[in-house]
């Protein structure tokens, strides 16, 4: 595209060379932003050449540019994907008006909170996988882990831009804090619960990027429907690169379930930890424990909070340009809720059940990627399959955290869960044996014993090919 600054101190296509006081603030919060990095990115191989992906530009084919890159001399740059026309608000209360390229002062509150709450994911997952290269299984899967955080780093950027750009003193503050906090920090925590939790083994990386991130994809394809335009814009082209992050989670996985039906069909009845692989039920129990932190993350299943942003022209549906009706007024969405100690249904506005509408779009998607994995178990003729949990098992926020669930939805005591949950959910001992199984394999062209290659690598080298130079 026309327009792209590649060559100044921050590339970008928003024409920050024009607005030097902009420019000015942005390349002062750079040096804390490299700071923040050389802490708190990768702790390993930051010196070494790594066969990354730069966005260069927001064309559909020439956005990635792939080549060997040290780390801390990413280009993280700010893109938009391209202004359409003139676009009018799509939904909500604003519905036929131009799109807003200000913050209009009525919404200045929520937009801000919606902006940092999404921007403070970005490092957050730098930081909880900050350890996890000293144990990659292949170097392509340590370059897939350095691709995905550079890319965090650079929606950091976006993120901040927008503050910046449109929210004065206050946005530049924020900015400041998203540096500041730091995942699992007790006095500084992040802000959401599931970017607090550790993430020290490759299984809870696959399950991250597959769960964690792809709440991410619904958050920002809905935000990609702002009447707000450059939110809009930057969650468009933010999508573009959170694709690969899925992919690296889903079929993470999937090679996963793939080597331990190898092991169990060829071992008919051994228990696979004595052949130092990965067992199904821990699989499971980590799916449980990352699928249920990212539905905690699309917030209440009754929200008021959901009603305003949507009557705010602010957040829509997932794909809402898609939908034939987009008020969502006047219709009523059946949530079960706890009343009297029993489960029943409740009838609630639409509006103030949008993140359970959002939350049904991520469940299917998630279903679709066990169907996958699943397959793996099947084509080895195996009976076994993984399962996702109820969406009311283990939840910490919203209509279901202030009570107890069995994995299939049942109501149960606290008791109960105690008593199950090193069945449910990945105990000290399972975490322990995972750690003692993730040995670094850094040779090229070679796999842990623990899952299989991939079939295909990236920018179509074969999995052999020298992703980093560890040299
Ligand atoms: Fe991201
Ligand atoms: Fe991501």
């Amino acid at each position: 595209m026309a327009d792209v600054d590649r060559f100044s101190r921050i590339p970008n296509n928003v024409h920050l060379n024009d607005d030097k006081r902009l420019q000015r603030a942005l390349e002062a919060w750079q040096p804390a932003y490299l700071e923040w990095w050389k802490e708190m990115g990768p702790a390993m191989a930051q010196e070494k050449d790594v066969y990354l992906r730069t966005a260069t530009s927001v064309d559909a084919d020439g956005w990635a540019h792939f080549d060997y890159v040290k780390m801390p001399e990413y280009r993280w740059g700010i893109f938009l994907a391209e202004q359409a026309g003139d676009r009018k608000i799509h939904f909500g209360d604003n519905i036929g008006q131009p799109v807003f390229n200000e913050v209009p002062g009525e919404y200045r509150n929520i937009l801000r909170r919606i902006i940092v709450t999404q921007a403070d994911t970005e490092p957050a997952s730098v930081e909880q996988q900050r350890r996890l290269a000293f144990t990659a299984p292949s170097l392509l899967d340590m370059r897939n882990l350095f691709q995905v955080n550079v890319e965090e780093g650079r929606h950091l950027w976006a993120m901040v831009y927008l503050l910046h750009a449109f929210f004065g003193k206050d946005g530049r503050e924020e900015a400041d804090e998203l540096l500041r906090r730091r995942s699992g920090d007790p006095d500084k925590p992040r802000i959401l619960g599931a970017f607090n939790q550790p993430c020290n083994d490759w299984i809870s990386f696959y399950a991250f990027t597959m769960f964690t991130d792809r709440d991410g994809k619904y958050q920002l394809a809905s935000l990609a429907e702002s009447g707000f335009d450059p939110l809009a814009r930057t969650c468009r082209f933010m999508l573009t690169e959170e694709a690969h992050h899925l992919s690296v989670g889903e079929t993470g996985l999937m090679r996963v379930v793939r080597r331990t039906a190898e092991l169990m069909k060829a071992n008919p009845g051994k228990d696979v930890r004595s052949l130092g692989g990965v067992d199904l039920a821990t699989i499971q129990r980590v799916i449980n424990f990352w699928y249920t932190y990212s539905l905690d993350l699309f917030g209440g299943e009754i929200s008021s909070n959901s009603a305003d942003f949507f009557a705010a022209s602010l957040k829509g549906r997932y794909q809402e340009e898609r939908r034939d009706e987009h008020t969502a007024m006047n219709q009523v969405k059946i949530v079960p809720v706890v009343e009297n100690g029993r489960l029943t249904n409740k009838e609630v506005p639409l509006r103030n059940a949008l993140n359970e509408v959002l939350r049904d779009d991520y469940v299917e998607d998630c279903e679709r990627a066990v169907r996958r994995w699943n397959h793996e178990l099947e084509k080895l003729g195996l009976e076994e399959r993984l399962v996702l949990p109820s969406r009311r098992f283990h939840r910490h926020q919203g209509e279901y955290a202030r009570n107890c669930f069995d994995p299939t939805g049942n109501l149960i005591t606290p008791a109960e869960f105690e008593a199950n949950r090193a069945k449910w959910l990945p105990s000290e001992a399972d975490m322990a044996y995972l750690r003692s199984i993730m040995q670094p394999v850094h040779g090229i062209g070679q796999i842990a014993h623990w899952t299989s290659a991939p079939a295909r690598g990236v920018d179509s080298k074969p999995f052999d090919f020298e992703y980093v130079r560890l040299g």
